[in-house]
């Protein structure tokens, strides 16, 4: 693999890279996330769907779903006449959401759709969604330009795209130790996969900071587009309407 001064591979190999890493780790994924936000995702995600204002009987898209949590937020939020569609690369992480969905909560097949594709390429046609979001999914693409990109082309004109992830510079004392020793810790502990929390670590430092993000936002197609901050400036909702 590419050394690069980040750590983390470029190109072709950050994909490979990347959906290598979650396969690997996808069984163990949400327990992870819970110890390592305290559960406090829930909260960042109830609130990010929140603000994309859906309304019953509308369509929802979630790119790089991963083990599909959110996705049962939007399936309340748009309701039994409503349709939501997950997608993520990683097939080990998408076998999760598919347990949760059919297994677990016995989902209408007709009201949930889980793609396997590439958050660069969707494999949808233009103007398809009500609204489109991403949630920690976006630091871990190759180009986010172009993944922002695809998402604004799919989502209908005055529908609305979010993302939810967290902030390089974090404003809370002490949450740089914390995300560079203890994060990496529990991850070795409860995953056996401490590299995995390194990772996690390189890329949110490595990813844009919102305002960076608002301007990718504008630049392509979407308009009022706000940044609000939660988890004591750790996390960033960007949020803005596409051009209609
Ligand atoms: C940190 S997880 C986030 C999962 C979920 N959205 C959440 O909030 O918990 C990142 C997800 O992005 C997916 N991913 C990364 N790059 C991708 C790409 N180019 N296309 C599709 N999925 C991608 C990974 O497979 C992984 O499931």
């Amino acid at each position: 693999m590419t050394p690069t001064p980040t750590g983390i591979p470029e190109g072709v190999k950050k994909a490979d890279f990347v959906q290598r890493l979650f396969n690997t780790i996808a069984k163990r994924y949400d327990l992870l996330n819970d110890c390592i936000s305290f559960g406090m995702h829930r909260h960042w995600k109830q609130q990010a769907v929140n603000r994309l204002q859906l309304e019953a009987g509308q369509t929802a898209l979630d790119v790089c779903t991963g083990t599909g949590d959110l996705l049962a937020l939007l399936l309340k939020a748009v309701g039994n006449n409503g349709q939501v569609t997950g997608l993520d690369f990683s097939e080990e992480m998408l076998a999760v959401a598919h347990k949760r969905y059919t297994v677990h909560l016995q989902v209408e097949a007709s009201n949930l759709t889980l793609v396997q594709g590439d958050a660069m390429a969707l494999p949808f046609a233009d103007n398809s969604f009500d609204a489109g979001i991403v949630s920690f999914g976006l630091r871990n693409v190759t180009t986010i330009e172009t993944a922002v990109a695809e998402l604004v082309r799919v989502v209908k004109p005055g529908g609305a795209v979010l993302n939810l992830d967290t902030c390089p510079q974090v404003l809370l004392p002490g949450f740089d130790i914390y995300f560079s020793k203890v994060m990496p810790f529990i991850g070795r502990l409860l995953a056996g996969n401490q590299s995995a929390y390194q990772y996690l670590q390189a890329s949110s430092k490595n990813f844009l900071t919102p305002e960076r993000l608002q301007q990718v936002f504008q630049q392509c197609g979407l308009e009022a587009v706000t940044v609000n901050r939660t988890g004591f400036g750790s996390v960033a909702m960007v949020y803005g309407k596409k051009v209609g």
